[in-house]
């Protein structure tokens, strides 16, 4: 646990976003997806903060608002205090300096046709930082940050011709050669088999450590959460159920959909039952009016509670916070 926690250096507040696929000039609508529904969280310098969910609960939403490549509908992002919606001109370069993100595919951020080299200079080439010779010297360091030793082995070489966690690596070194304070990992490792993600989660870890940068881990795997975070919040369908240190939120996890998602994982799960079963266990038709979101597949839902309203984000004690009508 990380003890220099201290005040946010990114708030969510209510924040809304809404996809509409499909809306024709005709003016015939399309289909509505909420992928974002009025989540609300800060994340305090320095700590590793894992959003943890399954596929299409709206983690990549999450990172794609915050780094500014989507807008939201509802709501306010603000970083070091500062809105970044309405960021411009030299406020939003130093932004977009400051706030890196590793992708789940690291070919999204590594261009095919360049070499390791050029992949890991351009963000200093876009920000106009160093000569050549600097430059050459930094992507050096950049890629013995992480950990890819000697340097100059890696620098004509093209993706392609790394493996999967080896490229994984070239992106983390591209993301950390800005000196950035805020890193978004959204599911680094979920392409790589596990004794590589064990080593990735260690080095996300040891950046941390060195360099104190804040870090937002996207993953879909409590058990992964719990290796790496200080604490998590749970998202499910665009909602934020739980929130809390990673120990408790594990060890004693509250809502009904965190411990569904422990039961599907062995070693957390498995020995000590929830009696919870898969995910999948119960189906109840979805209520017309606004609901819990989980009420569907929730064993313990109450009826006449949970099928006629949302719950609201409720205190447990000072760190842990459920939304759900149990509490
Ligand atoms: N560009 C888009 N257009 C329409 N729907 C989208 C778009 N991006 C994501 N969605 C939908 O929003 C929801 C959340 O997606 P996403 O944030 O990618 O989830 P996650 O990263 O947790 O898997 C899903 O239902 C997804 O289909
Ligand atoms: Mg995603």
């Amino acid at each position: 646990m990380n003890t220099r926690v201290s005040s946010p250096i990114l708030s969510m507040t209510d924040v809304t976003k809404v996809y509409r696929s499909g809306d024709s000039l005709l003016g015939a609508s399309g289909s509505r997806v909420v992928a974002l529904d009025r989540i609300s969280l800060d994340i305090n310098a320095g700590e590793i903060f894992g959003l943890v969910g399954e596929s299409g609960s709206g983690k990549t939403t999450a990172s794609r608002l915050i780094v500014g490549l989507e807008t939201p509908d509802d709501g306010r992002i603000r970083f070091d205090g500062k809105d970044i919606v309405g960021l411009k001109g030299r406020a939003r370069r130093e932004f977009t300096r400051q706030v890196q993100v590793i992708f789940q595919d690291p070919y999204q951020s590594l261009n095919a046709h360049l070499s390791i080299f050029d992949a890991v200079c351009e963000p200093l080439v876009i920000h106009g930082i160093g000569d050549r010779a600097s430059r050459r010297t930094r992507v050096c360091e950049a890629l013995e940050t992480a950990e890819l030793t000697p340097p100059e082995v890696y620098l004509n070489r093209y993706p392609h011709q790394l493996s999967g966690g080896q490229r994984q690596r070239v992106a983390i070194a591209r993301a950390m050669i800005l000196e950035p304070r805020f890193l978004i990992a959204d599911e680094p490792t979920s392409m790589l088999d596990a004794s590589i993600s064990f080593q990735i989660f260690r080095l996300l870890h040891r950046l941390r450590e060195t360099f104190g940068v804040t870090m937002l881990f996207i993953t879909h795997s409590l058990a992964a959460a719990r290796n790496l975070c200080d604490r998590v919040g749970v998202i499910y369908r665009g909602r934020l159920v739980e929130l809390g240190t990673a120990r408790e939120t594990i060890m004693h996890p509250r809502h009904p959909y965190t411990k569904a998602l422990l039961d599907a994982h062995p070693r957390y799960g498995g020995s000590n039952h929830h009696g919870f079963g898969t995910l999948l266990d119960v189906e109840r038709p979805r209520p017309e009016t606004d609901h819990c979101l989980f009420y569907p597949r929730c064993r313990l839902a109450v009826e006449n509670t949970c099928n006629l309203q949302a719950p609201k984000m409720k205190n447990l004690d000072a760190a842990h916070r459920v939304s759900c009508f149990l509490f």
